[in-house]
């Protein structure tokens, strides 16, 4: 594959526990393509949260090779993975995990502001971006002032504010009404044009999982191409 922004060769996962030792990845292949949309649809418990948080660098893996934009995430030392959770990838969930006690424009910023960046530019990008995803009028609403799906709308302008080369979103209308879902639905399909970023994004929902352009069931430890 041409400029692969992820790239997996025989990666393995186990949780082991005293009764049984659980194989979760399973030499398993993939690859995804920079400013791309893919989709991974899988029975419950098949590895799907997991594989996205090995993506991540949140979780290890037992084997393999994992590449994320260029990072070989075996051999990264523990500063440079914080770099690579907070620059290179993004997330959002299917609970928002906004902080309650701070606004839509706060809850944006504040990753950027951690980060390092000046206030003001913090701010100014958090407000750009909530206009991008239609809630530039709700920039001082709490997180329980707003509905559930301005809130998973904050969150993506959240996974946004610093630039990720990459967002991983699990189940992201996990949590939604129909109407709520699809709205999210588009923002997400228009992000790889938006925001120039990739997108992988773990769904039971179908009708998500029809705009990836290229989609993976993941079963028995593999990913098998379905689209
Ligand atoms: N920290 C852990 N310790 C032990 N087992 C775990 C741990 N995390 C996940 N598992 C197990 O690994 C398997 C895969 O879990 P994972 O959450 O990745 O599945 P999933 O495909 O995301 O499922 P769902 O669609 O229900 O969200 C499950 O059997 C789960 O019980
Ligand atoms: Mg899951």
């Amino acid at each position: 594959m041409s400029n692969p922004i992820i790239e997996c060769r025989d990666l393995t996962k186990t949780f082991s526990s005293s009764a049984e030792v659980l194989c979760i990845l399973d030499r398993a292949n993939f690859a995804m393509k920079r400013g791309q949309i893919c989709t991974i649809l899988g029975p419950s418990g098949s590895g799907k949260s997991t594989f996205l948080a090995i993506l991540g660098s949140l979780e290890r893996f037992d084997s393999g090779d994992v590449h994320v934009d260029g990072y070989d995430l075996s051999s990264l030392s523990e500063k440079s993975l914080s770099m690579f959770r907070r620059n290179i990838v993004g997330f959002v969930f299917q609970f928002h995990f906004l902080l309650n006690d701070f606004t839509a424009l706060e809850n944006v910023a504040l990753p950027s502001y951690v980060a390092g960046t000046p206030k003001n530019e913090a701010w100014d990008r958090a407000r750009r971006l909530l206009d991008m995803v239609g809630l530039g009028k709700r920039l001082d609403h709490f997180p329980s002032q707003l509905s559930g799906g301005e809130r998973q709308r904050v969150a993506v302008a959240r996974a946004l504010i610093n630039s990720p080369s990459i967002v991983l979103a699990d189940e992201p209308t996990g949590n939604l009404d129909a109407s709520s879902a699809k709205e999210l639905r588009s923002l997400l399909q228009n992000l790889p044009e938006s925001a120039g970023t990739t997108l992988l994004i773990v769904t039971h929902d179908p009708d998500l999982a029809a705009i990836g352009g290229s989609s993976y069931l993941l079963k028995g430890g593999r990913f098998e191409c379905i689209k």
